[in-house]
């Protein structure tokens, strides 16, 4: 079998300090759980098969949340320590030669770049691996990097059983290292467990691999940001604002515009076409794709939706999985919930709600609707007050309007039902039968004037003259 990499993603454990009955890695940041942000760096760089996540605490959710991705697992059922994660992997990993990447599910923000480049920095070294460390203000916490006269790693040393000499040192293990896979396979089983924590360090390898003759080799990253683990809801929250900033300062040097981008959130998968302009606190999510030259109005929420070219979407409108095609004006105050598709030039306006409505091409419903089940053609005008009556307390049922149709305003339309092509319905009508092509419908009582009416009621009451 040819060198290949393989990458293993500790995620077994708790994480006690979020105060969640949540798997810390399954808390989102940046529109993703932490542990997928790893994994989809991880497939970057190898491939899904030779990525192994460790799972152990809420394992079942773990791997259900990672079902798509294409990688494997290995069970650590009680956590024993990052040496004893890496152990599970050795059933599964230990026949493929080449380099073995070892990456935390909790620490979200590393670059599928700079795994890189650790990986291209150990091939073109003779050491046995290379770890990813950096120097730190406050150290607290972390296992210091001791180094050799060469400059090498000579020990790793953790918080707990660092001598005051040791804590001064600022240069911290990261916890991410590339390993040639022969070497740590053949020895991992020789770590043993700590005497105080009774757990097994991967840290402790490194002492090990030195004793065999081999060096291990340290890559200093300037930026420490990378390399941010998440331990409580406030780093969660530190993340997840650094993850909303990669995310608009790449929108932005690709040509979309973003006023105020501190207050706007864009999920890492969301695309967006050139000259289009995201107007402040605006929520962005899911799977959306926007194209050119749109507006997306301040205050407004899309989610899993697609939405073409010189879309205008005014202030506070919500567009939940629909597709939206170019040209289309929402907003202000739309309601698009699931399934709907909005032909080019359609315009749907403030208060306006729509469940799995197709609206044709250049048809307008401007205010205060509600369309759910419906099929409405091109060139329709849906008045003001407009209700598709589409569920009977059982059933939903489906309302169908012909193109170029007017449906005049506070029109209940009783589903299901059909109008045909270029009918009317009178303003203010109850429709529950088919209207055919061609018809205007009326559906409400005939109006009837009484002349002199008022004028007679007041004379009616006047009181009686004394006599
Ligand atoms: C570890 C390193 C430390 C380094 C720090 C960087 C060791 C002994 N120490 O310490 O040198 O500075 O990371 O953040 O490796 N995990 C498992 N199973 C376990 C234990 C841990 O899957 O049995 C996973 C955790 O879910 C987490 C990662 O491994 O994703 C790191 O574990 P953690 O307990 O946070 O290690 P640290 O004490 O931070
Ligand atoms: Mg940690």
């Amino acid at each position: 079998m040819s060198p290949k990499i393989s990458v293993v993603i500790l995620a077994a454990g708790l994480g006690t300090r979020m105060r969640s009955n949540k798997a810390k890695v399954l808390h989102h940041a940046g529109g993703l759980t932490l542990v997928e942000h790893v994994v989809r760096a991880a497939c970057r760089i190898a491939d899904p098969v030779d990525v192994v996540t460790v799972v152990g605490h809420q394992a079942d959710q773990v791997r259900s949340t990672l079902v798509g991705y294409g990688v494997r697992f290995a069970v650590q059922t009680a956590q024993n320590g990052t040496g004893h994660a890496v152990m599970m992997c050795r059933e599964l990993l230990a026949a493929t030669p080449g380099w073995v990447v070892i990456l935390y599910g909790d620490c979200p923000l590393l670059q599928a770049e700079t795994i890189a480049r650790l990986i291209e920095r150990q091939k073109q070294s003779s050491a046995a691996a290379t770890v990813i460390t950096t120097v730190l203000a406050d150290a607290t916490g972390y296992g210091r990097i001791l180094r050799d006269e060469s400059g090498n790693v000579r020990a790793i040393v953790e918080q707990k059983a660092a001598t005051p000499e040791q804590l001064a040192i600022r240069e911290i293990n990261s916890g991410i290292y590339c390993f040639r896979a022969e070497l740590l396979w053949e020895h991992i089983a020789e770590l043993q467990p700590n005497p105080a924590s009774g757990e097994w360090y991967l840290t402790d390898l490194v002492e090990i691999l030195r004793s065999h003759g081999h060096a291990v080799a340290p890559m200093v990253l300037e930026d420490s940001s990378e390399l941010l683990g998440i331990n409580t809801r406030v780093d969660l929250a530190e993340v997840d604002r650094i993850f909303r900033d990669r995310k608009a300062r790449e929108l932005m040097l690709s040509g979309v515009t973003i006023e105020r981008p501190e207050t706007v959130a864009i999920d890492a998968a969301v695309e967006i076409g050139m000259d289009t302009v995201i107007e402040p606190n605006c929520r962005i999510l899911g799977r959306t794709r926007i194209g050119r030259d749109c507006r997306i109005g301040a205050g407004s929420i899309i989610r899993d939706s697609v939405l073409g070219d010189g879309v205008l979407v005014d202030a506070y409108t919500l567009v939940g999985a629909s597709t939206v095609e170019s040209d289309v004006h929402l907003g202000p105050f739309s309601r698009l919930r699931q399934d709907n598709h909005i032909e080019r030039g359609a315009h749907v306006g403030n208060f306006v709600e729509l469940k799995k409505t197709r609206l044709g091409a250049k048809s307008k419903s401007m205010h205060l609707a509600y369309l759910g089940d419906a099929t409405i053609g091109p060139g329709c005008n849906i008045g003001a007050g407009t209700i598709t009556c589409n569920y009977d307390g059982t059933a939903k049922h489906a309302t169908r309007i012909g193109p170029g149709s007017f449906v005049g305003s506070n029109a209940t339309l009783v589903a299901p039902l059909e109008i045909g092509e270029g009918s009317y319905i009178a303003a203010g009508s109850v429709i529950t039968d088919p209207v055919p092509e061609d018809a205007l419908a009326l559906g409400r009582a005939r109006q009837t004037v009484k002349p002199g009416w008022p004028s007679k009621r007041k004379a009616a009451a006047k009181p009686k003259q004394p006599a």
